[in-house]
């Protein structure tokens, strides 16, 4: 039976404030929603495919925008930050890989049930703890 889906509603403790770190979530929640459409409306793998090769690539883009701004502004914990999007990146990895192994929509809608619980709760959790320290540091040089 394929993994039951449902589309992440943005909520406004989603808001870090920073607009160019909101933008990018809601780009990244907006395709995970559009791979939840294309998912119910049985959409042929190579559409679906694309659309996931785009969400990898926008969330590493996004990634490397968090962690250059965190390394930037001398947030303590910022490798901890790049070490939680590298084990999210790896374990993709692995399940894009099962996905190659074993196309179809068991699998691909495990890879969005992982992709959507992680991205909403990385937000709220470990992208809202550098939130307050960001907005007191000084702006850079
Ligand atoms: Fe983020
Ligand atoms: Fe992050």
């Amino acid at each position: 039976m394929a993994t039951e889906i449902m589309k992440v509603d943005w909520v406004p403790t989603m808001e870090t404030g920073i607009a160019a770190v909101d933008q990018d979530h809601r780009d990244l929640v907006g395709m995970i929603n559009r791979l939840d459409d294309m998912l119910e409306a049985r959409a042929e793998l190579a559409g679906i495919g694309a659309v996931i090769d785009d969400l990898v690539a926008f969330a590493e883009h996004h990634f490397r925008r968090e962690e250059e701004m965190l390394l930037r502004a001398g947030y303590p914990d910022a490798a901890g930050h790049g070490a939680s999007h590298a084990g999210f990146s790896h374990r993709l990895g692995a399940m894009l890989a099962g996905c190659m192994i074993d196309p179809g929509p068991e699998s691909i809608g495990r890879l969005h049930a992982h992709l959507q619980a992680w991205l909403v709760e990385h937000i709220l959790t470990e992208d809202m703890r550098y939130v307050s320290f960001l907005r007191d540091a000084p702006p850079p040089p």
